[in-house]
């Protein structure tokens, strides 16, 4: 298998994607919105976890591009929980691609604690040799909700997916205390949005003064 060759059409669509959904956290700002996105990234997953991953789930190779829905993977972070709700329903109004799967892990988080919303998207690419479609995760959370994923994800790396319990136990508390946080910050959202509305326009103002 040329992974070089399967990978290139998944390596172009993160890094379109990456652009279209950083744009439209641009076209808020040029609004002067509230953007419900907060920041983007994209990765395509190494080859060592794409083996690893067919391995475990028992997919043969001809299937991979089929049931690895995650070879090309974005993550949207938002500031706010109702802000994933919003991000979702653009996503759906989008022409560029299908949407083929919703996961809601926030209104059913997993065992572990793990919280974020995932789109499962069919995304054309256009290739030399003619248009390819591939299948691409998005994933949509907080920032909270981030900050839990990206440390449970260390600690299971550390531990090869068997955290000790006491561990296990803490992350738990901490997932608890990371949707405690979305909810006390979506209690006080109007209040903070207009501290930053006022921090911009305040900004703003200094930047003209100065030119
Ligand atoms: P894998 O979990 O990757 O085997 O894929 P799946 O087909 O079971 O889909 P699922 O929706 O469970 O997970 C997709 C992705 O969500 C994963 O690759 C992770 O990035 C993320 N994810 C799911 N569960 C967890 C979790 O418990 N902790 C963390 N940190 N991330 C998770
Ligand atoms: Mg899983």
């Amino acid at each position: 298998m040329d992974w070089k060759v399967f990978l290139a059409p998944y390596a172009q669509a993160v890094e379109e994607l990456k652009v279209k959904l950083k744009g439209m956290r641009a076209q808020f700002e040029y609004e002067s919105l509230h953007s419900p996105i907060e920041f983007v990234t994209g990765r395509v997953k190494p080859i060592t976890s794409i083996i690893e991953k067919a391995k475990r789930k028992q997919i043969h190779f001809d299937h991979i591009e089929r049931e690895i829905q995650d070879i090309a993977g974005l993550r949207v972070v938002c500031q706010f929980v109702d802000d994933i709700y919003s991000v979702v329903d653009m996503l759906r109004g989008r022409n560029d691609f299908d949407i083929l799967e919703e996961k809601d892990y926030i209104s059913q988080k997993k065992d572990s604690g793990y919280r974020s919303y995932h789109v499962i998207i069919e995304y054309p690419v256009e290739t030399i040799h003619g248009e390819k479609k591939i299948l691409a995760e998005i994933q949509i959370r907080t920032l909270a909700m981030n900050f839990w994923a990206t440390n449970e994800h260390s600690l299971n790396y550390k531990y090869s997916g068997r955290i000790p319990g006491n561990i296990k136990a803490r992350l738990k508390k901490a997932a608890e205390a990371a949707f405690q946080l979305d909810e006390e910050m979506s209690k006080i959202r109007n209040e903070i949005q207009e501290a930053q509305r006022i921090f911009k326009e305040k900004q703003e103002k200094e930047k003209h003064n100065r030119e």
